[in-house]
């Protein structure tokens, strides 16, 4: 029984977001407990070298597996194992150890978020902005965590510079590429990845850029194009102000920020080395982020409203420095997550697919 209950709560949680769409959740049921590991080739070492996005994407994949346990009737009890915290398991998933484990808990009451599990958007179209969406969900988040606000003008300008700041580090482009499928053609259209209809490229564009994403000359020789043209655009952005906030300025943009003065973070040695690690944080606190950041998304789609994350703004170091400086942000308040949220203006928007459970 209870195995059955895990089985149907890992397959309730395969609807998670994660960066890319990698699904770097690698669960296995184990003596009545859900041991999640980070699967093999699932990682962005490059993109994503600090874990954060995969760390974020395990914690939203847990507290979907979580809502789908009160469904049933039970609490899930969730604890953070020691490899949570190794770059080796979590930015390269080399190492097979599980970074937490899951187990049923005593009985809990159904949570309304449920019937949104699969109802959650992403979508990077034009929306309708929904007012006070933003500042009602912002009060339901956990305790050193706040949603920040963000103009839409600064975020056309850090997400500009962050895509420009990325693409030019040697191995972004190539690392995209990989996980890009712009034709049903390529093997895994229907399994992970960012299709041209999610990227809402238009056909003629997708079709030119589909054999880049399969073929690897072609894809290392486009990825040099890219890294230059990414460094030229970044210099050029470091000098004029990007004021045009276009589309942005149809939506809402946030920050999800921890504040790591509010977390227990020990002393001397110990704090320093917490907040000069490369995540600034305990890994289980971005873990928590993502749980956290779940419910937000979850939220928004009770409402018919949709994220389109950014997390170009928080790859790039420039990008980040700017949103730290504009937001006001202390050396102790550290953002995880960017997004623009709002309604999509589309009827049906196309859905990322899932591997299979
Ligand atoms: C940590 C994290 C970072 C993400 N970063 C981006 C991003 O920078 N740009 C983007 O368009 N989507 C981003 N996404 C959204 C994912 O691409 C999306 O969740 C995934 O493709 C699955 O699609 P779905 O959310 O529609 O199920 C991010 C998602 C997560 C969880």
């Amino acid at each position: 029984m209870t195995d059955a209950l895990l089985r149907d709560l890992v397959d309730a949680a395969r609807s998670a977001p994660s960066a890319h769409n990698t699904q770097p959740w690698a669960p296995r049921i184990v003596d009545g407990a859900i041991e999640l590991g980070v699967a093999a080739g699932r990682t962005l070492p490059i993109g994503d070298p600090t874990g954060r996005d995969t760390l974020v994407g395990l914690g939203a994949w847990t507290e979907a597996a979580a809502i789908a346990a009160a469904h049933a009737g039970r609490r899930l009890e969730v604890e953070a194992l020691p490899a949570m915290r190794d770059p080796e398991a979590v930015v390269l998933a080399r190492r097979a150890d599980p970074v937490a484990r899951l187990t049923l808990g005593d009985e809990a009451d159904d949570d309304e978020l449920w019937s949104a599990l699969g109802a959650r958007l992403t979508y990077r179209g034009p929306v309708q902005r929904v007012p006070g969406f933003l500042s009602a969900v912002a009060a339901t988040v956990p305790d050193g965590m706040r949603l920040v606000p963000i103009a839409a003008r600064d975020l056309t300008r850090f997400a500009t510079l962050g895509f420009a700041d990325i693409l030019a580090r040697r191995g972004v482009a190539e690392e995209l590429a990989a996980w890009l499928r712009l034709s049903p053609r390529h093997p895994r259209y229907e399994l992970d990845g960012l299709s041209d209809r999610v990227l809402l490229l238009p056909r003629a564009a997708a079709a030119a850029g589909a054999p880049f994403t399969r073929r690897r000359r072609l894809r290392d020789a486009a990825a040099f194009l890219a890294r230059h043209g990414g460094d030229l655009v970044r210099r050029t952005l470091l000098e004029v102000p990007v004021e045009a906030a276009g589309d942005a300025a149809d939506a809402d943009h946030f920050a999800l920020v921890v504040d790591s003065n509010e977390l227990s973070l020990g002393s001397g040695a110990e704090l320093t080395r917490v907040l000069n690690s490369p995540l600034g944080l305990p890994a289980e606190t971005v873990f928590d982020a993502g749980r956290a950041l779940m419910r937000v998304w979850l939220q928004a789609a009770q409402q018919g409203i949709a994220f389109a994350p950014h997390s170009e703004v928080l790859d790039s170091a420039l990008a980040q420095g700017e949103l730290e400086y504009r937001l006001g942000l202390g050396r102790r308040a550290v953002p995880l997550f960017v997004a623009s949220v709002g309604r999509p203006v589309e009827q049906s928007p196309p859905r990322s697919p899932r591997l299979p459970g």
